[in-house]
């Protein structure tokens, strides 16, 4: 299930196809579009784990408010998956508190 318009944030771009790796598996997302969005499209859910208890988080408010989506995006960490565009070759990580999995 794809989000391609959002009550606030509008309508999604969809540009080309593009590929990225989440975790170092290749995926398939539209360039232009949330990262958010491309992961929801392939059924991920999960784009964090909290510090203290790693309980998982994704999407919450899909406005770059809160931070319940962030994702370490080409080696930094706390990316707002929600607001940022998808581009060709991005390397996502689910993020580990502050970092990725060691
Ligand atoms: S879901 Fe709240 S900042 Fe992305």
């Amino acid at each position: 299930m794809r989000i391609t318009n959002h009550p606030v944030l509008d309508e999604f771009p969809k540009g080309r196809q593009v590929r990225f790796t989440l975790d170092g598996n290749e995926m398939q997302g539209y360039e232009g579009e949330p990262i958010a969005a491309a992961l929801r499209a392939a059924g991920i859910m999960v784009h964090r784990h909290t510090a203290k208890l790693d309980q998982p988080r994704g999407i919450f408010c899909a406005i770059g408010r809160c931070t319940d989506c962030v994702m370490i995006v080409d080696g930094k960490p706390n990316v707002r998956t929600c607001v940022t565009p998808l581009r060709e070759g991005m390397k996502i990580q689910t993020q580990y508190g502050v970092r990725g999995k060691e």
